[in-house]
């Protein structure tokens, strides 16, 4: 096992990497400080199915609640279903909600850990590469709204997070896909030598990557600052996911990590269009990308000016469209982009007027 400290002032905690890490659930409750009596398990149907529910042991009573899987369970009606069922169930301040699963899971089991009796313990339990690399570290957490992703949730740190890479033996291929698109993002923001990530093996693909986030977390809890960084890739990545829960469809039909990887390529060619990078850079992109077996072309007919318009709505905006961009700094924030020049980069890639 791996244990990488994510060293926050206020709540540090450890994230445990390896195979059969869940089986640390009892262990890592007793030492607690104060542990809980109950435990609710959110999880979702898929893993219940795969079996990994099975043997789980908290080592308190224990009761499993089981979500609906999808960006359309990321809900306020999923939160407020769970919170009363939490009520009945009583659960108390000092006891602990753990989740179960990829990002979905642990982002509503977090949101409703945050808000429950204003705020009770949270573990989770992260089975998707996406989530252990990315979504179940950093205390992020969030629900989305029907004109948009991750519109409302709250900074909730867990108290632990396990990575069992055990459980990744039954994610669907696309699924893999979707957490590589993190991984890519995480080689880039590395700048030079972040083509070395791609090499490792998998446990310390998933260490690494961890690590990297660990260090932006605890310099920027609340991302106040350099923790957009991470967001590297995502304000094209939310639009894209956001036209599907705008218009109630699965039209695109993309995966988190597929819209990522696009929006990494968009933001080479923003970067690259606004003089920022050179040719090269924006090979490099294309490099890891095709690398990790990613698509980053734009899917056909999608419209330049609704896009820009979601851009807009994206929470690092402010009242502007702002973008994570390379450039000859490294790779920043940067505000108040000219909204014809992103556009026509939309063109570029293949976006109509
Ligand atoms: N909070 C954050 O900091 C943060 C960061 C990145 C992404 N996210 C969020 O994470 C979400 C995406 O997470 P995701 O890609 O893990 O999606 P997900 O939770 O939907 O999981 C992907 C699919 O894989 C299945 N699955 C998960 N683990 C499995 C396993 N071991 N075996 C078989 N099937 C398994 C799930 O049931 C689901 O169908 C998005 O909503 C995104 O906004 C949050």
């Amino acid at each position: 096992m791996l244990t990488i400290p994510v060293a926050l002032s206020d709540n540090p905690y450890d994230v445990i990497v390896g195979h059969g890490a869940r089986h640390l659930l009892a262990q890592t409750i007793s030492e607690l400080h104060n542990p809980p009596k109950k435990v609710a398990i959110i999880t979702e149907v898929n893993l219940v199915d795969a079996g990994w529910l099975g043997g789980l042991d908290s080592g308190c009573e224990q009761v499993v609640f089981t979500i609906e899987g999808g960006e359309g369970g990321k809900s306020l009606a999923t939160v407020e279903m769970l919170c009363r069922k939490l009520v009945t169930a009583g659960f108390s301040r000092n006891d602990l909600v753990v989740g179960v699963g990829g990002g979905i899971v642990t982002d509503v089991a977090g949101f409703v850990a945050a808000i429950y009796h204003r705020g009770i313990r949270y573990l989770s339990i992260a089975t998707s590469l996406l989530a252990q690399v990315d979504a179940a570290v950093g205390g992020k957490t969030a629900v989305n709204l029907a004109e948009g992703k991750n519109l409302v949730g709250a900074f909730w740190q867990p108290s632990a997070v396990l990575c069992d890479t055990e459980v990744l033996s039954s994610l669907p291929p696309r699924e893999w896909a979707c957490g590589r698109g993190e991984i890519a993002k995480y080689a880039l923001l590395r700048g030079e030598g972040g083509r070395e990530l791609l090499d490792l093996d998998l446990h310390d693909q998933v260490a690494s990557c961890v690590a990297d986030k660990a260090l932006v977390v605890v310099g920027d809890e609340r991302e106040s600052g350099q923790r957009a960084l991470l967001n590297y890739g995502h304000t094209l990545a939310h639009a894209l996911e956001a036209l599907d829960l705008e218009r109630g469809e699965t039209t695109l039909d993309l995966k988190h990590g597929e819209a990522v990887a696009i929006g990494l390529m968009f933001a080479a060619t923003l970067a690259f269009d606004l003089g920022r990078i050179d040719d090269s850079r924006v090979h490099e992109h294309r490099i890891i990308l095709g690398e990790l077996d990613l698509d980053g072309r734009l899917p056909e007919g999608l419209s330049a000016t609704e896009l820009v318009d979601l851009m807009g709505r994206d929470k690092k905006a402010d009242h502007d469209l702002t973008f994570i961009l390379d450039g000859a700094q490294g790779i920043e924030v940067v505000k108040n982009l000219d909204v014809h020049a992103v556009r026509s980069s939309l063109e570029n890639m293949g976006a109509k007027p």
